[in-house]
């Protein structure tokens, strides 16, 4: 038996799948159950220059053609449109897809899973998220019998790469950003990395998969990276923390808690140790406790090797019948608004040397029922010519972003405070 594959995109990943499906043809007939061929390459531009190893012969611009012959579309366009469209039209013609777009299921998820659905095919995204990484699957069937209470990850390698050479080199962010371009590590327009919004929609996956309730992109409370300094990273390393981009995804009573951010990470705790555009995500489950999914988070072959497990998959369902898991959303919890988060916090903040202030600041805290758990205090700053203040890290036991930022609010209004530097969460360890 032969599966007809349409391939939509023949970029970094796309080429990739391709050379391994004919690469590793063998292998992947005996896993599938039937031979996997590609019938069509989908791209903008037939003339444009290509890796050697693609058969030019297959390349088209009509990709509603091939969708048509198709039994399993792999889409590898990315963005929105034209993926989301070719993605329902498959669905239409009774075709299953693959699918790595991140931006496209955290938007549009439940319209495309509903479409699936409806057709009675597959739709599998393994790729969507941390690339080779298999944490799609260990969340949708690996733990389907346990409870999960956090998904906490490093889902951004590009993001990661920069924090950890700003870490390990004391480089500023602007100039590892750049040297990063110039190596190809970040995207020309790295705008959706840096700014946490990539991590953003594989955060909203990742939550609606862990408590079966639907999660988009935008319910996700993003703080990119742009503002990290390298004093905030040496700061961090002082103190035994490293600074990271988190997203966390958290099932808290009343529903749940998803943000993205720089986050301080103390040592011990295994995020610390994803050095480079490594991805990681720990999972925190009641019955498992806590797991950890490392691996290339981007790149041609780590994200080809996800795309086949998929095809693999949902090839073999065409040849012996069965499907895909579809979206489980039946526990429908809300997502908390930014201010119902709870996260311990650091705040460094400048107030003037004298008498009695570290009393009123800490009054502050206690005004607005945030605990204090440490207090650092770096004296000999001046905040202006005239004015000569000290630096106090003030790191808080768990509290609510509403609290914190009427503290900070407070800071800022009084008279002894001369300004509130950064303000940054602190993961357990
Ligand atoms: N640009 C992403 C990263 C990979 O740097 O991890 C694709 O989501």
């Amino acid at each position: 038996m032969e599966v007809k594959i349409a391939l939509l995109g023949c970029g970094t990943v796309g080429t990739q799948v391709a050379r391994l499906i004919d690469e590793q043809a063998e292998d992947l007939t005996a896993r599938a159950g039937a031979t996997l061929k590609i019938i069509g390459i989908a791209v903008r531009d037939v003339a444009a220059p290509r890796d050697p190893s693609i058969d030019r012969s297959l390349l088209t611009d009509d990709a509603e053609a091939i969708i048509a012959q198709a039994d399993i579309v792999i889409e590898l366009i990315g963005g929105i449109e034209p993926a989301r469209t070719y993605i329902l039209s498959a669905f239409a013609h009774g075709v299953s897809v693959v699918t790595g777009n991140k931006a496209l299921l955290a938007a549009h998820g439940p319209e495309l899973y509903d479409a699936a659905a409806g057709a009675d095919v597959d739709l599998y995204y393994e790729a969507a998220v941390a690339g080779a990484v298999p944490v799609v699957y260990g969340l949708r069937e690996s733990l389907a019998g346990d409870r999960i209470t956090a998904v906490l990850g490093i889902v951004n390698g590009t993001t990661n790469y920069i924090l950890d050479e700003m870490t390990t080199k004391g480089l500023e962010f602007e100039d590892v950003l750049a040297e990063a371009q110039r190596l190809g590590y970040a995207e020309a327009d790295p705008t959706a990395d840096v700014n946490g919004h990539d991590a953003a929609a594989k955060c909203a996956i990742l939550a609606s998969l862990a408590f079966h309730s639907r999660v988009s992109a935008e319910d996700v409370h993003v703080h990119g990276i742009r503002d990290v300094t390298a004093d905030d990273i040496a700061a961090a390393t002082r103190s035994g923390y490293v600074v990271k981009l988190i997203a966390t995804a958290r099932r808290r009573p009343q529903g749940i808690e998803v943000h993205v951010g720089p986050t301080l990470v103390p040592l011990s705790h295994p995020l610390a140790s994803v050095h480079g555009p490594f991805n990681a995500v720990v999972i925190e489950a009641e019955s498992a406790d806590r797991l950890m999914f490392y691996g290339r988070g981007a790149g041609g072959a780590p994200t080809a090797s996800a795309v086949l497990s998929d095809v693999v998959a949902a090839a073999s369902h065409i040849v012996g019948g069965g499907h895909a898991p579809r979206e489980l959303i039946y526990a429908d919890l809300p997502v908390l608004s930014p201010s119902q988060a709870i996260s311990r916090f650091q705040v460094e903040v400048e107030v003037d040397d004298q008498v009695g202030v570290l009393t009123k600041v800490t009054g502050v805290f206690a005004r607005h029922d945030v605990s204090i758990s440490s207090v650092f205090q770096d004296t000999g700053h001046t905040h202006s010519a005239d004015r000569p203040v000290c630096r106090l890290t003030v790191t808080t036991h768990a509290a609510s972003q509403e609290d914190l930022e009427a503290t900070i609010e407070e800071l800022n209004d009084s008279t002894f405070v001369a300004g509130v530097n950064h303000v940054i969460r602190v993961e357990e360890s």
